[in-house]
């Protein structure tokens, strides 16, 4: 696991966002993984900049990591909608060559297998993007998540509902569920990175990197990972 500490969110976006221009550059036809939230939210705007100035993001695969179950992709809240608004209408990518888990799906469990299917008949994701729940989560995989966990549909912890509360109207109108990657799924990517800004982050982060590896703590199983590399801002690493 290799830990990189950067002074803010914006030099985190801007490391992060390199890594994944690298990614590209080696193979232009890479797999991506992708997460929402509002730390990727510097990355992105980033990699449409480097769109603008001739980056190439035609050839990509994406498969997000989840998504809120009952909302349709023009909800605004739906990470369908999210991903549209800050990453693909940026980088002008094809919308059949990006994935995320189907919300309104009438049969969810059948979306999961179809889901990691469809991941698998690729080869597998070559980079996976991953931000940190204040609770250690990775994907929408809460404390307690079996590692050996493929995509499935998960009820959303407290916290997360709190935590995520600030993008509705009211704390009643976060969904409780979610179709999320599994922790198996996120570990067969060939390579990893994990981002996390602010203090709020802070004990999760230390959890992750330097507690026991225990689903309690599931983003504590990238210690087992061969290709994770952490980048923190000083806030999100000041209890390392
Ligand atoms: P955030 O969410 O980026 O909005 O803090 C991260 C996560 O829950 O994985």
């Amino acid at each position: 696991m290799r830990v990189v500490v950067v002074n803010n969110f914006d030099s985190m976006s801007d490391e992060v966002a390199k890594l994944v221009i690298a990614q590209i550059r080696r193979k232009p036809a890479s797999v991506l993984g992708l997460a929402t939230g509002s730390t990727p939210l510097g990355v992105y705007r980033l990699l449409g900049e480097y769109h603008k100035n001739g980056e190439d993001f035609s050839r990509l695969l994406t498969f997000n990591l989840d998504e809120y179950v009952g909302l349709p992709g023009d909800h605004p809240q739906s990470y369908r909608y999210y991903m549209e608004e800050n990453f693909f209408s940026k980088v002008g990518i094809d919308r059949t060559r990006t994935h995320i888990p189907n919300g309104v799906a009438s049969d969810l469990e059948a979306e999961c297998r179809r889901y990691d299917e469809l991941i698998r008949s690729t080869g597998g994701i070559d980079l996976q993007l991953l931000g940190i729940g204040s609770n250690a989560h990775i994907g929408f995989n809460e404390p307690g998540t079996p590692f050996g966990s493929e995509t499935q549909v998960v009820d959303l912890a407290a916290s997360t509902i709190s935590d995520n509360a600030r993008f509705f109207a009211s704390l009643e109108e976060v969904p409780t569920k979610a179709i999320s990657m599994g922790i198996k799924s996120i570990m067969q990517a060939k390579s990893i990175v994990l981002m996390a800004n602010g203090g709020s982050k802070a004990d999760a982060v230390l959890a992750a990197v330097k507690g026991p590896v225990t689903p309690d703590v599931p983003a504590s199983v990238l210690q087992l990972h061969p290709s994770v590399t952490i980048v923190v801002d000083q806030a999100a690493a000041s209890r390392l």
